[in-house]
Parts: structure tokens; sequence; C-alpha cells
């Protein structure tokens, strides 16, 4: 009895699951699965039923390879509850062309993406690049833009041209169990970015790629990123911040509980040398692993490559009330601790809070120029804040 009552349960959930949400498989509008065809006209044509559907909808991706050119997954939807389930790989073209958008989100509201890989297959653009031919700007593989509350959870992201993810214009925005790689030497390929964007959570990820891990640009503020393990790569970062003249302020970033091992920076900060209106504030690093990181506590306020166009080599960005606390580990140069701060807008309440690095068996240094904070607990090398 109690089991024909589980069974009857069991159909009336499955029943109200499909009455209440429409489902749309990509197989059932003519996506082969077989890493040749390309899916675009399937992927589209599930795309406009789900986002004109007045109910919750679904999208399925089953099992196995689809090779899809390109998707502009468009809103504004009729539904605020869309949700893509993927048990495949969704593959990129091999080769490159002049798209700089490979899979985009663009004014969505609710959506969640569950599972499954998409491969940007980026190897042919990076030889382009990397042998210094002019080559197009490359394809980020997944974009979210100008949408609201968005997760996406469980999905796996490889080799792409340059970011895997860009989150820009959006608000509300979870990552989560995400799984990023690319080669160590692949340029430009950071793991997720993030600008002009609020409330968004990376959280449970493992970055490995040929850049900044995460970077956070103009107008990114709270955001908060948690269990991150990052390398090889670039590190966090905020910035580069300041190429523009006017930009929007960074502010009420969270990084916590995150590894870094072999990277080249650990906790970055960096704005261009030059004028600029924008700042970065509220920021709290907190709980880091340092595992041979080459910078693993940086703000530098000077970058300026090929030293052009930067008068008089001074960030107009204001930095303040940056607190580092709990950050471990070991560094692979002396230089552990460098604040390079704007000699007209130099750094200030920076707090150093249990600090201890090592380099190798020497003592590892501290350096210090226009910048204003205080320590607390034990700091390791010796702050000269
Ligand atoms: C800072 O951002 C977090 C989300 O990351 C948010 O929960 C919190 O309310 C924000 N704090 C302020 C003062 O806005
Ligand atoms: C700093 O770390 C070293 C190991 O790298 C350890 O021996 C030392 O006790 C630590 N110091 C503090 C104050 O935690």
């Amino acid at each position: 009895m109690a089991q024909f009552m589980a069974f009857l349960l069991t159909i009336l959930f499955i029943c109200s699951f499909t009455s209440a949400m429409a489902a749309y498989n990509i197989a059932d509008f003519g996506a082969k699965p077989d890493g040749r065809t390309d899916s675009a006209k399937p992927f589209l044509s599930a795309w406009a039923a789900a986002c004109g559907s007045s109910q919750p909808s679904a999208i399925i991706v089953p099992a196995g390879r689809f090779l899809l050119s390109q998707a502009l997954f468009q809103g504004p939807c009729k539904n605020s509850n869309i949700r893509i389930f993927i048990s495949g790989t969704i593959v990129a073209p091999s080769g490159y062309g002049s798209n700089t958008v490979w899979i985009s989100f663009n004014y969505v509201q609710g959506l969640s993406i569950f599972g499954g890989t998409l491969d940007g297959q980026g190897q042919s653009f990076w030889a382009c690049k990397m042998a210094g031919r002019s080559c197009p700007n490359g394809a980020t593989s997944l974009t979210i833009a100008e949408s609201k509350n968005i997760l996406i959870s469980g999905l796996t992201l490889l080799n792409s041209e340059v970011f895997h993810i860009s989150i820009f214009g959006s608000s509300g925005v979870t990552v989560r169990g995400a799984k990023i790689t690319a080669p160590g030497d692949s340029p430009n390929t950071d793991g997720i970015h993030i600008q002009k964007s609020s409330f968004v959570t990376v959280s449970g990820s493992s970055i490995k790629t040929g850049d900044d891990c995460i970077s956070m640009g103009e107008g990114a503020t709270d955001v908060w990123i948690e269990k991150i393990s990052c390398g090889p790569g670039h590190g966090i970062s905020i910035g580069s911040l300041g190429d523009t003249p006017q930009e929007d302020g960074v502010q009420n970033v969270t990084v916590k509980s995150v590894v870094l091992a072999g990277t080249q920076n650990g906790l970055r900060i960096k704005t261009w040398g030059k004028p600029n209106t924008g700042f970065v504030k509220g920021i709290r690093f907190e709980h880091a692993i340092m595992q041979n990181v080459q910078n693993p506590i940086v703000i530098d306020q000077n970058y300026c490559p090929g030293n052009k166009n930067c008068p008089g080599q001074s960030s107009g960005i204001k930095i303040s009330q940056v607190m580092y606390s709990d950050i471990h580990g070991s560094s692979a140069t002396q230089a552990a601790v460098k604040f390079d701060c704007s000699s007209s807008n130099p750094c200030s309440g920076i707090g150093l809070q249990n600090i201890n690095l090592s380099y190798l068996d020497k003592q590892a240094q501290s350096y210090c120029r226009n910048v204003q904070g205080s320590t607390s607990g034990f700091v390791i090398p010796p702050s000269c804040l």
C-alpha cells in the first residue's frame, strides 16, 4: 500500500511538473549529437518557444556533442523562469571567425542553466595570437548582458578563445560549481569577468586559465566570491581600471576562502597611471591560501604598457577601505606584499590582519608607496604601512 501511494505521488508529481513547465528538447528541433551538424537553428527555435511561453519553461540539451556556430539568445521573455538542462557538450567550430560572442543571453530575467560543457575550441585562435599575426578579437564563450536573476550551476567551460564567462550590465547573477579550464599559456582566457554589474556571486568553482581567474572591471559592485581555487592563471583581480576617462567605481567586493596555486598574482588591484574619476572602496579579502604565488598581495596603480598616454604616470582612481585578513602561504618572489599607489591619489584605509607569507627560506618583504593604513594581529612580512 505504501509503495502504491509512493507510485501515485510520483505520477502526480511528474504530471504537475510537466503541466506547469513546458519542456523543449533541442533534438526535437533537429539538433544532431554528432559534433558536426550546426545546431544554431534548433537552439534558437527551442529558445523562441521557451522564451515565448507564458508559463515556466525548460530547454533540454541531451547527451552528445552539439556543434554550435553561434547563439545570441534574446529577451525579454514572456516568463521569468526558464531552465536549461544540459547533459552534453556544446562545441564551438574549430578554427575561428570574426565573432566576439559565441553564446549570449541579453535582456533575460529569470534564467537557470544546469550542468553541461561548453568547449570553445580556442586552440587555433591562440596559435594566431601567439604567432604575433593580426587576428580578430576572439569570442567570449558565454556572455550574460543586461540581464537579471541568472543562475549558472555546475557548468564546465573549456578552452575559450578569450574570456570564458562575461557578466555585463546585469544584476543578481550567481555562478556556482563552475569548472573552467584552459592552458596556463593561453592568452586572455580570463575565467569570469564582471563589469557594470551588481549582486554577483561566484562560489565553489575551480578555475585554471592563462589570464585572470576572476576579473572585475568598472562598475562591479556588491560582488561575493567564495570557495574558489585558482591556478594556473593571473589570480583574482580588480582591474585593470582607468583606461577610459570616467569610469564607474568598484565597491563592496568580498573575496573569501580562496586558494591560489602557482599564479602570477594572488589578490590584485590594478589601475592605469592616468587621470580618472573612478574609485575602488569597501573591499574585503579574507581567508586566502597562497601556494607559490608571484605577487600574493598587490596594488599597482602605475599600469601603463608602452608608457603611452599616461601624463604624470599618476592614477586618478581613488582606492580606499581595502581589508586583507588571514592571508597565508608562500610567495614565489621576495616582494610578497606590494602597495604601489598613486602619487596624486594615495591609497587610504588599507588594513592588514593576520598575514603570514613566506619566501623560500628567506624573509619576504613588503613595499609601500603613497599608501596609508593600519595593521592588527600578526603581519609577516613586517608591514610598511
Ligand atoms: C554588499 O554586497 C553583498 C553581496 O555581495 C550584499 O549582501 C550586501 O548587502 C552589500 N552591502 C551593502 C552595504 O550594500
Ligand atoms: C607563519 O607560517 C610559518 C610556516 O610557513 C609558521 O612556522 C609560523 O608559525 C607562522 N606564524 C604565525 C604567527 O602564524
